[in-house]
């Protein structure tokens, strides 16, 4: 077989040498020969011996090739013939070189052009086939690292896709063909072989320890998930006795603890499939019978109301009046009566909510926007004597003294208060009268302050001054007693007697 490739050699060779030799000596020869040739004859000669020997040597290039790698190593070690088209286009670019050094040194032109040009084209014809020569050489590579062997089982994992666990059925020279369980070939490119990780099955020895994961919730007791799923893993029919079966806790995740069943399998006996297949059932089925479900992902969820981001005046009296220091300590029961008897009412800017005078029998609570409580004075003109916020209450001094009202309350912004007449307040007062305590000390201090402001109110244009002329008076003469003592005591000092 060998010798016949060798044979492909004989006729390139001897063209070579029955070149080589003229072109060495063949002035000599002629001169021998007495052969008087003009210098054209010779150049015209040496030209043709030349180009001859270019092509020559183009020719032995593309048979050593062929002979010694595509149909000796390639052929060899990949057990088949590379493709033809490569062969065709690496032999086409041996004659391009060999052409060009002919026009170059035969024919002293200027290649530069064309070596540009070649180049280019060897670009472009190399990009072309770069995944083939990619894959050849990738092959020539998987056969002298033997990472793998004929008949081993072998796991690919290429990034982004299923791994591929198959036996090896050949490598070629161009891809791997890997048979699967499943009854597929997979071929996959050497150039993919070669750059990915690559798991041999069948070594160092036929074993191979396989995983599987199982999850279950956190209150299952650890011993007890061990216990089933050694158990599971151990009755499985396919996973090898020695080296046993182990079940190891893997981690903690969102769903419960991860639990990571290892079982060694022979892969040419029993396949990773079927292994996986048979432990999966087994443990499944002991899960099943101790009434256990693989855990899933969750989360614990507290149900409890909304608390309201906003009160309504009416759906809300309950919680609003709950706000207001008098009734703060009323309990739920007490505060929902309340509420219950509130009337809500509703009042534009500068309009009364209470008259001066007039017959009284409830009093308000301020809810919303600001009140103004103007008394009245001697002079006739009425005496701002307090400023009433959202929580104050008033009309309290008519409907527990039965009095006509004491001022007038009016609304410096649009307000929005809630009534509470003689007949409930009383009720509660009757429960409550803590309340009324509170309300009559409030009363007491409103009285003092109205009287008061009042009084100022009251008295004549410049009385004001006058008193508090007096005043001043008053204060120079206790002063001007002190500074007389502490000029006497001075003058002791100064100048003793
Ligand atoms: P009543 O007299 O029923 O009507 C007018 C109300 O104005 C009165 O009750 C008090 O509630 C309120 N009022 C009077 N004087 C004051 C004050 N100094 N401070 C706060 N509120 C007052």
């Amino acid at each position: 077989m060998a010798q016949s490739r060798l044979a492909r050699l004989q006729w390139p060779l001897l063209i070579l040498v029955v070149l080589v030799v003229p072109s060495l000596f063949y002035e000599d020869l002629l001169a021998r020969l007495g052969v008087e040739l003009i210098g054209t004859t010779i150049k015209v000669l040496s030209a043709a011996l030349y180009v001859s020997l270019w092509l020559a040597m183009a020719w032995l290039c593309v048979r050593l090739l062929d002979v010694f790698f595509w149909q000796g190593l390639i052929a060899d070690r990949l057990g088949g013939q590379a493709p033809k088209l490569l062969k065709d286009v690496i032999a086409v670019l041996i004659f391009a070189i060999a052409i060009t050094g002919i026009l170059g040194m035969v024919f002293d032109l200027d290649v530069t052009g064309l070596w540009a040009t070649s180049g280019v084209l060897t670009l472009v014809v190399g990009f072309a086939i770069q995944s083939m020569i990619a894959d050849v050489f990738s092959g020539i590579a998987l056969n002298i690292d033997r990472p793998f062997r004929i008949g081993e089982w072998v796991k690919i994992q290429r990034r982004g896709f299923e791994p591929v666990i198959g036996r090896v059925e050949e490598v070629n020279w161009r891809s791997t063909r890997v048979w699967q369980t499943d009854g597929t070939l997979v071929i996959v490119p050497n150039s993919v072989v070669a750059t990915t990780v690559l798991t041999n099955l069948s070594q160092p020895d036929a074993k191979s320890r396989f995983e599987l994961h199982f999850c279950l919730d956190f209150g299952v007791p650890k011993e007890r998930a061990l216990r089933i799923l050694l158990a599971g893993v151990k009755a499985a029919k396919g996973p090898l006795k020695d080296p046993a079966p182990k079940v190891r806790v893997n981690g903690v995740t969102n769903g419960g603890v991860d639990y990571e069943v290892r079982y060694w399998l022979n892969p040419a006996e029993v396949s990773p499939s079927k292994g996986r297949h048979a432990v999966a059932g087994a443990i499944l089925e002991h899960l099943h019978h101790a009434g256990l479900t693989l855990a899933y992902n969750k989360q614990d969820l507290y149900v409890a109301s909304m608390p309201p981001r906003q009160l309504d005046t009416q759906a809300d009296k309950s919680a609003i009046v709950g706000r207001v220091d008098l009734f703060a300590d009323l309990d739920d029961q007490e505060m929902k009566l309340l509420a219950e008897q509130l009337f809500e009412r509703s009042f534009a800017e500068a309009t009364e909510v209470v008259r001066h005078g007039e017959e009284g029998d409830s009093m308000y609570v301020l809810v919303e926007g600001l009140l103004h409580v103007y008394a009245p004075t001697d002079n006739g003109h009425d005496v701002l004597v307090a400023q009433l916020e959202p929580g104050d209450f008033f009309g309290e001094m008519s409907l527990l003294t039965g009095e006509p009202r004491s001022a007038t309350v009016r609304s410096a912004t649009s307000s929005v208060v809630y009534e509470i007449t003689k007949e409930h307040l009383t009720v509660l007062l009757d429960r409550r009268p803590e309340i009324a305590e509170e309300i009559a000390r409030i009363v007491a201090e409103r009285r003092m302050r109205t009287a008061a402001q009042q009084e100022a109110a009251n008295k004549p244009e410049g009385e004001h001054e006058e008193e508090a002329r007096g005043f001043a008076q008053q204060l120079l003469g206790k002063m001007r007693g002190i500074f007389a003592s502490l000029n006497k005591k001075n003058g002791s000092r100064t100048a003793p007697s």
